[in-house]
């Protein structure tokens, strides 16, 4: 048996905000409690941002308000600034992430600011945090490629990175936002982040759009990292990435790190059944 992999499940906010239906709230909770009880230690619910931005993320509040929270599960959500921070802790989340991007076109699209501008948007988001002993989670999208600028240099998502961590994420999630990325690419983004982040702090999050995220992943476990985003179902995409479609299905991550022999601590079974609602919520009959 290899070392142990964790699979950080994103399904509920990355699967499901790019879904045109708009899920009512309670569907949204039932995902979130069946993904509750596979073996996930850490599970993101959703985001507190803009209604305007996201529709689908509107209810953030009143889906944390339903969920029936395991003891031992983290349950996070995505805070683009301090209005969503607030509402986020007001909420009861155990963690919130801030979301970067290595390319000027995405920061601009995404949140409505230059990377540098989103830095300094950020800080004051950790520094809240800090003062109440909540981690911060940091994301880096378009590692390898952005929509809007092409292709994107390893250095530009080593520094991004770098000032997340500085700032005091406790954890780096590179993103392939638009599935693009190609496993030397990816090898190449990963050996110049490890120069600004350690590897044992870095996360994958792999979209599947060019049905590459599996060889993706291996290449990130060659270089050491231990930690890999995923949606149930493969649901997913950015409404601000267009193209971008789904997640890496968390069904087909952890089969193939039980292959490699990785411990994920999941049952595969529970999985493939929140995975089977996940499909019935983006299909519209669940
Ligand atoms: P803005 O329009 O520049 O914000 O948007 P603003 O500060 O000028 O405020 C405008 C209005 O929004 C105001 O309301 C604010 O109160 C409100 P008004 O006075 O006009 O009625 N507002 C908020 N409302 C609720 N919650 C908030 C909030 N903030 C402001 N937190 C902003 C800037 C960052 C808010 C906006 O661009 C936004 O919400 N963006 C989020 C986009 C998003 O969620 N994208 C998907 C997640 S990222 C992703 O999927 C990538 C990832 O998976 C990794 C990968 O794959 O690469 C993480
Ligand atoms: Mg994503």
């Amino acid at each position: 048996m290899c070392d142990a992999v964790e699979i950080f499940e994103v399904g509920p906010r990355d699967g499901l905000q790019n879904e045109k239906r708009l899920i009512p709230a309670a569907e949204k909770i039932a995902l979130v409690d069946a993904l509750s009880a596979c073996g996930f230690r850490r599970i993101e619910v959703t985001s507190f941002v803009s209604p305007r931005w996201v529709p689908q993320m509107a209810d953030a509040a009143e889906v944390m308000a339903g969920i029936a929270r395991v003891p031992g599960v983290r349950y996070a959500a995505l805070a683009p600034n301090l209005k969503g921070f607030e509402a986020a802790v007001a909420a009861g989340v155990d963690e919130v992430a801030i979301f970067a991007a290595a390319s000027e076109g995405f920061s601009k699209a995404n949140i409505n600011a230059s990377i540098a501008e989103s830095l300094e948007r950020f800080r004051p988001v950790v520094e809240a945090a800090r003062a109440i002993g909540l981690p911060v989670r940091g994301y880096v999208s378009c590692v390898t490629d952005c929509p809007y600028d092409g292709p994107v240099a390893p250095g530009e998502v080593a520094d991004v990175a770098g000032a997340l961590f500085g700032m005091g994420c406790y954890e780096v999630s590179l993103g392939d936002t638009i599935g693009a990325g190609v496993p030397e690419r990816v090898a190449a983004m990963l050996a110049a982040v490890a120069d600004a982040v350690p590897v044992a702090n870095l996360a994958g999050h792999f979209h599947d759009t060019g049905g590459r995220a599996l060889a993706n992943i291996d290449v990130a476990l060659e270089a050491g990292v231990r930690v890999f985003d995923a949606a149930v179902g493969g649901l997913g995409g950015c409404p601000y990435a267009p193209g971008a479609a789904g997640n890496v299905a968390t069904e087909a991550v952890a089969r193939h790190l039980a292959v490699r022999g990785h411990e994920t601590g999941l049952d595969l079974a529970a999985v493939e059944a929140a995975a089977a609602m996940a499909r019935r919520m983006r299909d519209g009959d669940a």
